[in-house]
């Protein structure tokens, strides 16, 4: 552990106590006992999650000629999965416990008892090692285990009113497979030459036999990709760019470089798709440690001739210029939008020993996020709830909610050092306090959370004063 590491505040248990304390993210069906491993965004986690995608959406697609974006079905024929490589695949090295029917991922197991990186291995391998090493299971503590075997990791389900003469079909495990069945569709319409992306954020499913660590490993959950199709002979040249595009992503929702490295993927290591993976890897807090929150592939030209050869569809690229015919190579980043949210808020964590407004001594919890992904980016607040003061904070309330695009918040409760507490918790940069002396003289009080340092501003200059250290 790096004394960085060390001197980190933040935990798990910590960012999951306070996301469901404070509306980001409650456990799923939780008045049944909840599902294991299924999560809700309350309030304050969708719009984390809604900045996070329209952020990502304006820079990839809206601020670039090259990128266009693509909104697909999740179910798609299953065709489509024996194609992409996904039916024979797509799987997870199993064990099971004969005594307790306990499961767990062989690659897991042997990571966390034996420290062992088995990454890539054959079950063949896997089931040796455990063998050798007597491994018993976790949950009963019986050498009761099977061999390691290949579990395949799509959701399936049937359409049709009936089970045994239904259509069989999975729920997508990537959204990637869409951009390259609709390839022909987009070149036809989308007034594109190569290189090009097709952008698209949705929902994947996948049936993780170890998921957890919150909302790190979900069986559903959300992406945003990019295919990006480019000559086979630049895709080494855009392989290094998308490196440099993804890293200047982290800085623009402020994830801090020293926490984030890259990692280049082992050949043994490589999914069936990819010639050359970088993960990129945050170092989560506690006993998870370095774990893969992006990942940039160099998918050759696997995925488009196979779906040639299975559709039957021409998916060659003319290129004019060189008046000739090729696959393209695509280079993909793809981003889980769920591990940004995660890592937003443990990056954002902090603790500071502070007095509260009678000079006892607290503990103020504050979430440094970035303006820009911070759910609220201000909050209007009367100093007490006084007819005179509510009435002027509720009138720079609507006057800031009807200029400006961005979400503020409005609070008359309680008494003000703890409604500053709270908006500390929840990441709001800035609050701005409606006093006796507005009444005077028309100024407001602006406070900064990262500092709690104030200074006072005319009333009719916050909203542009705001606009300002939003753009
Ligand atoms: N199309 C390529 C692809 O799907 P992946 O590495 O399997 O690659 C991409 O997944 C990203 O999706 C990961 O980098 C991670 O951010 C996110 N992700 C993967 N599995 C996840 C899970 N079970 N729960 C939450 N996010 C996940």
């Amino acid at each position: 552990m790096t004394m960085l590491e060390k001197s980190r505040i933040v935990t798990m248990d910590k960012i999951t106590a306070l996301s469901k304390r404070r509306g980001f993210v409650f456990p799923g069906s939780d008045i049944y006992g909840g599902l294991a491993n299924t999560w809700d965004y309350g309030p304050l986690g969708v719009e984390l999650k809604r900045n996070v995608q329209h952020l990502w959406w304006r820079r990839f697609v809206h601020q670039r000629r090259d990128i266009i974006g693509l909104d697909a079905a999740i179910l798609m024929n299953s065709r489509v999965w024996e194609a992409s490589g996904h039916i024979e695949g797509f799987n997870d090295p199993l064990v099971d416990c004969r005594t307790c029917k306990s499961r767990f991922r062989a690659d897991h197991l042997i990571e966390e008892r034996l420290g062992q990186q088995v990454e890539g291995a054959s079950p063949d391998e896997m089931s040796k090692i455990i063998r050798e090493a007597g491994l018993k299971c976790p949950v009963c503590g019986n050498a009761t285990l099977t061999d390691a075997r290949q579990f395949n990791m799509m959701f399936r389900t049937v359409i049709g009113p009936l089970e045994e003469t239904g259509t069989e079909v999975f729920l997508r495990p990537e959204t990637a497979q869409a951009m390259f069945v609709q390839f022909k569709n987009i070149l036809a319409t989308g007034r594109v030459k190569v290189p090009f992306g097709i952008a698209q954020i949705g929902k994947v499913f996948r049936n993780e036999i170890t998921p957890g660590n919150f909302i790190f490993r979900l069986l559903e959950f959300e992406q945003m990709e990019i295919e990006y199709f480019v000559k086979p002979d630049e895709a080494a040249e855009a392989f290094e760019t998308w490196l440099i595009d993804m890293q200047a992503w982290l800085s623009e929702i402020g994830i801090r470089d020293e926490f984030v490295r890259l990692r280049e993927h082992d050949a043994d290591e490589l999914s069936h798709y990819s010639s050359r993976t970088v993960d990129f890897e945050y170092q989560f807090p506690g006993a998870m440690g370095w774990r893969e929150l992006y990942g940039l592939a160099n998918r050759t030209d696997f995925d488009l001739t196979r779906h040639q050869a299975f559709s039957g569809e021409d998916l060659h690229y003319f290129d004019q210029a060189e008046n000739r015919k090729y696959v393209p190579y695509v280079i993909e980043p793809t981003f889980g939008v769920d591990r940004t949210c995660l890592t937003l808020l443990i990056d954002a964590y902090d603790e500071e020993a502070t007095v509260d407004v009678n000079g006892k001594p607290e503990t103020r919890v504050v979430l440094r996020f970035h303006p820009r992904v911070a759910p609220y980016k201000a909050a209007v607040l009367p100093l007490l709830k006084k007819d005179e003061l509510v009435h002027l904070a509720k009138r720079l309330f609507t006057n800031l909610n009807e200029r400006s695009s961005v979400l503020i918040d409005y609070d008359e409760t309680g008494n003000i050092g703890k409604r500053y507490r709270r908006q500390d918790e929840i990441g709001t940069p800035f609050c701005f306090t409606i006093d006796f002396d507005t009444i005077e003289d028309d100024t407001v009080t602006v406070r900064h959370r990262d500092d709690m340092s104030q200074e006072r501003l005319p009333m009719n200059a916050v909203s542009e004063w705001l606009d300002e250290r939003l753009t």
